[in-house]
């Protein structure tokens, strides 16, 4: 299937971090690795859409015995990632794959460790209802995600003020990569339905950006494992 953001991203990949920066000074940057030290030691890890790498960088110095496998449909990111990480001691435990991450294949060992960080808000509701799951099934029981992204606030003027910063972002994106999604979709409801129970969470920029770290239960309590 052909992904329309896929040469979109290619062609931010270079400016990213600037517009970035434009638009949300060091939130962004803060809120990547908020609860990075809370994660308990991993042995694998599976990063989707990290983009330029800072976060898989973090990641990596602060899990040194992990392998990690990061996954980005953009060519152009991956080489940022790679030229990020050329001189980092431990680059040799990261395996890259350039790879529309709706189509993933089975992975020979489930992993330790999901992370995705403003990469769930390029999708919408449908997608997320069928790739979620099959993403948290990478996943060991009893394993981690790691999820960094931007919410909603429930109401008043963080409310207003969060809508006017995802209109104009949606619209940059859209510009940009063709993003198809317009809305963003409540992770919330839908992480509670994946079987999925929250360790530890903080919110940041007046609510409009959220670090999560959840552990995936066991399979007799997890629904997402009894369907597609
Ligand atoms: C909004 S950027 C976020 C980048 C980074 N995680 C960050 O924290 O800034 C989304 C990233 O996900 C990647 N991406 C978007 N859709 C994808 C897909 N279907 N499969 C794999 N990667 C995808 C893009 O190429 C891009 O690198």
């Amino acid at each position: 299937m052909c992904n329309p953001t896929e040469h979109g991203y290619d062609r931010l990949a270079k400016h990213y971090h600037f517009f970035e920066k434009l638009m949300f000074g060091e939130n962004l940057t803060k809120a990547r690795v908020a609860l990075l030290d809370s994660i308990p030691a991993c042995c694998s890890a599976l990063v989707l859409g990290d983009g330029d790498g800072r976060l898989l960088e973090a990641l990596l110095s602060s899990q040194p015995e992990c392998q990690i496998t990061s996954i980005d449909q953009s060519e152009r990111m991956l080489d940022i990632q790679q030229a990020r990480l050329s001189n980092h001691p431990l680059r040799n435990n990261i395996t890259w794959r350039q790879q529309d991450a709706r189509e993933l294949q089975e992975f020979e060992q489930p992993f330790d460790l999901l992370v995705s960080a403003f990469f769930l808000d390029c999708f919408h509701l449908q997608d997320l209802e069928t790739h979620l799951p099959q993403w948290l099934r990478t996943l060991r029981p009893g394993g981690h995600f790691y999820f960094v992204d931007f919410q909603e606030p429930k109401a008043g003027w963080k409310r207003l003020r969060a809508k006017l910063y995802l209109t104009a972002m949606h619209q940059f994106f859209r510009w940009q990569t063709n993003l198809p999604n317009r809305n963003l979709v409540d992770m919330n409801r839908l992480l509670n339905q994946c079987g999925t129970e929250i360790l530890m969470s903080q919110n940041m920029n007046h609510d409009l950006i959220c670090a999560r770290l959840y552990r995936t239960l066991p399979k007799e309590e997890n629904q997402c494992s009894k369907s597609d």
